[in-house]
């Protein structure tokens, strides 16, 4: 089983104090950016320029979600900004093979999501192109959403997959992942956690992601003895 990571999602910080934000979550293995256009999503977050400053002082690696449409164009810019990773969704790309690889050759790792209901089988074929597989755990738009249960068959077949090819290719999860939830996302096959609500809400986030961080390792070490 490859590393558990615990990635927590600046939606739920302060947007206002985001370098003070970023300063809670040092002990994260990289802070999840969510970049939201108001067309692939009903919502609107941040773009490149404020990505670009949140990557000057973050403590921690970028791990950038990009909930935007036409994914083919504004994906690689995030790359070439050097964030440490760059998810496109593959509903939004017309040509995933090809976006991969760019992400890539500019130096940042791949990662694609899949929406609640889009199916992992299409993608299987593609997944060594990949560093990481992004399986929605509620419809994009909003933090503070409750886990889609219905979603765990669908990590299963996705890990079943990556641990038949041999290739080393991370799932993450993203949304309503709490200290409950994130048992199940495990269980299934998940090993990097994106938690918004259950980190920012919390007095002190450190110690949220430590829990959290406890939670999955407990679940994951238990699957593979
Ligand atoms: C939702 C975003 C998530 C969100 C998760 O579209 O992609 O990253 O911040 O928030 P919680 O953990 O509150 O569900
Ligand atoms: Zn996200």
């Amino acid at each position: 089983m490859t590393q558990c990571c615990i990635n927590p999602s600046i939606l739920s910080a302060d947007f206002v104090n985001l370098e003070a934000e970023l300063q809670r979550i040092g002990n994260a293995d990289a802070v999840h950016v969510d970049v939201m256009d108001n067309h692939f999503v009903p919502n609107l977050t941040i773009g490149l320029p404020v990505v670009q400053r949140i990557q000057a002082v973050s403590p921690v690696p970028l791990d950038a979600h990009l909930m935007i449409a036409d994914a083919d164009r504004w994906a690689p810019g995030f790359a070439d900004a050097g964030l440490a990773s760059v998810t496109f969704h593959a509903e939004a790309s017309i040509a995933p093979v090809k976006l991969a690889r760019e992400l890539r050759s500019r130096g940042a790792k791949a990662g694609m999501a899949l929406r609640p209901a889009t199916a992992v089988e299409p993608y299987l074929d593609m997944l060594s192109e990949l560093d990481m597989l992004l399986i929605m755990t509620v419809e994009p738009g909003f933090g503070g959403q409750a886990f889609l249960d219905v979603t765990l068959p669908k990590i299963r077949r996705a890990r079943a997959a990556i641990e038949g090819s041999g290739i080393d290719v991370a799932i993450q999860v993203d949304g309503g992942i709490t200290e409950e939830t994130i048992t199940r996302a495990a269980e299934a096959g998940a090993n990097v956690f994106v938690a918004g609500s259950a980190v920012y809400g919390d007095d002190d986030p450190a110690a949220a992601i430590d829990r959290l961080r406890k939670e999955a390792a407990r679940t994951l070490r238990a699957a593979t003895e």
